[in-house]
């Protein structure tokens, strides 16, 4: 079956995954690729009802579980109608944050719900990117810059240093279980080094 390419960009808040994330995609359109560059939370309008459920808003609203629940009911949506159609037709798809980010955020953080969040991703998802890019990077840096440029969406960057750093150490672990899929970049460089670091690893 003809199939696209998936690509997925995770770290923690402030990494600076968002703005690698549009560069790649900026380079593939370039190369003369068909790109979707998408989210998560997000990347279709369900998801993004979705998202505003779970970011905005009271940060004690949800339990582990619930919270756990809604991004992977976002995540089924933006995979239905976002990701598998593109892939589908042969297109690259660009994600800034995947499950990856469930297996962190809701996975480790709030508990140990790592095991739920696998089995819950093997029933309703099913399929991990080609290649993922981990933006590593020191949090105290991360920190800085997801604060300076917060909205309304203050539901995780709240949760402070001692959580990003858990996080990072999450992530790092993270690129060691799948060390085919996961490739590891040092964020802390100018943006255009660390966009040919992502371009380098491309499979
Ligand atoms: P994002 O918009 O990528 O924020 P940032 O650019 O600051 O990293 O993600 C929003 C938040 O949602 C982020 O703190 C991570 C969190 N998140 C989860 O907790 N679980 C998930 O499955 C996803 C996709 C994101």
């Amino acid at each position: 079956m003809p199939r696209g390419q998936f690509y997925s960009f995770e770290g923690i808040d402030g990494s600076g995954k968002s703005t690698q994330a549009k560069r790649l995609a900026d380079l593939l359109r370039a190369r003369g690729r068909d790109v979707v560059l998408t989210r998560e939370p997000g990347g279709s309008q369900g998801a993004e009802d979705i998202r505003r459920l779970v970011l905005e808003g009271d940060p004690e609203r949800w339990s582990a579980e619930t919270e756990l629940l809604l991004f992977t009911a976002a995540r089924r949506d933006h995979l239905e109608r976002t990701i598998l159609p593109a892939l589908d037709r042969g297109a690259v798809v660009v994600c800034d944050r995947f499950a990856d980010s469930t297996r962190m955020y809701q996975g480790l953080s709030r508990g140990d719900l790592r095991g739920t969040v696998d089995a819950l991703h093997g029933m309703m998802i099913g399929i991990e990117p080609d290649r993922t890019f981990l933006i590593d990077m020191d949090p105290s840096k991360g920190l800085a810059r997801a604060l300076s440029r917060r909205g309304g969406e203050e539901r995780f960057e709240t949760f402070g240093m001692e959580l990003q750093m858990r996080m990072r150490d999450g992530f790092r672990d993270l690129a060691r279980e799948f060390p085919d899929r996961i490739v590891v970049i040092d964020g802390d460089r100018a943006p255009a080094d660390v966009a040919a670091a992502v371009a380098a690893a491309l499979p």
